[in-house]
């Protein structure tokens, strides 16, 4: 039987495990999650094990990153299937903080990401998301002390301000990106896919399927407004509220206004009832 990771729950514990893992010369892989974890999550995992001697998943439901209406408290929460899942991956260690762990009373510093938290797509949609991020990413950083972090392209802006953050804060590890993880038909594996209804279930796959045929599209020399807008009205015929389906350019996110201004990525969020979906292609 794999072994599943140890579980630290308290920061004492959590620096005396990572003390003893720098004294050793041992490299730190860290893989933050908020659980629920599917395959995606789990490659991740398996990433950070080629990248490192020691894995350190973090799970925890960071509420500064949800609006109030959002699915804090509905966010699936399944800590015994989430060690289960681990067993096996290369994960070590399992840091699973309380709230007033991470957000003892007092607390009140918050940092407020630029540059790629603030080009128009999720920020624009969830304007505490990436203040929310960005500071429980700091804290797991320092308490985690890792050489590398890994984050999914699934959340591709995410990636992009994490990489910012590090960078910015001359925070001494490697952020690396790993590609999405999908169902057999395509929909991006996502801990609220759980939401849906079958009859979602089936329409769901329909946001990549439009995203990768646009991708290829432009690829092929197509006029960016034209196919974007063609893009756009198929995701709402399907039956989607499209927040916004937009080509950036790959590395910062701005704008672009030609398939031809670099490095393309198209990047997606729509709602279907009341599950939001995100999903990102590479041109
Ligand atoms: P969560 O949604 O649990 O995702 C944790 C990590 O898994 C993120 O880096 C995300 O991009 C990655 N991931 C999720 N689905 C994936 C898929 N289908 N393929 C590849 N990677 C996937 O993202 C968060 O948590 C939080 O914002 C967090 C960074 C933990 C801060 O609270």
């Amino acid at each position: 039987m794999p072994r599943p990771p140890r579980v630290v729950r308290t920061l004492p514990a959590l620096q005396r495990a990572v003390t003893r893992l720098r004294r050793a010369h041992q490299t730190i892989a860290l893989v933050p999650t908020m659980g629920a974890l599917h395959a995606g999550h789990l490659a991740l995992v398996r990433l950070a094990r080629r990248r490192a001697r020691r894995v350190i998943v973090s799970i925890f439901v960071n509420p500064t990153q949800f609006a109030p209406g959002e699915d804090l408290a509905s966010y699936p929460r399944d800590l015994g299937a989430d060690l289960a899942a681990l067993a096996g991956t290369g994960a070590d260690l399992a840091w699973v903080p309380t709230a007033e762990t991470m957000y003892p009373a007092g607390f009140a510093t918050r940092i407020v990401p630029g540059g790629p938290a603030t080009v128009g797509l999720e920020d624009a949609f969830r304007p505490h998301f990436f203040a929310g991020v960005a500071t429980v990413v700091a804290k797991l950083f320092l308490q985690c002390r890792p050489d590398v972090a890994i984050f999914g392209e699934k959340d591709y802006q995410q990636l992009k301000v994490v990489t910012a953050l590090a960078r910015d804060l001359d925070l001494p590890l490697k952020i690396v990106g790993a590609p999405i993880v999908r169902e057999r038909d395509g929909l991006a594996m996502s801990s609220r896919n759980a939401y849906l209804s079958t009859a979602e279930r089936s329409v769901a796959p329909t946001l990549q399927r439009v995203l990768a045929q646009c991708a290829l599209e432009l690829a092929q020399g197509a006029d960016l407004a034209a196919t974007l807008a063609g893009a756009r009205a198929a995701i709402t015929q399907a039956g989607f509220v499209l927040d916004y389906l937009e080509a950036r350019h790959a590395d910062t996110l701005a704008p672009v206004s030609s398939a031809r201004d670099g490095r393309l990525r198209l990047l997606v969020a729509a709602r279907l009832g009341r599950t939001r979906l995100i999903d990102n292609v590479a041109v």
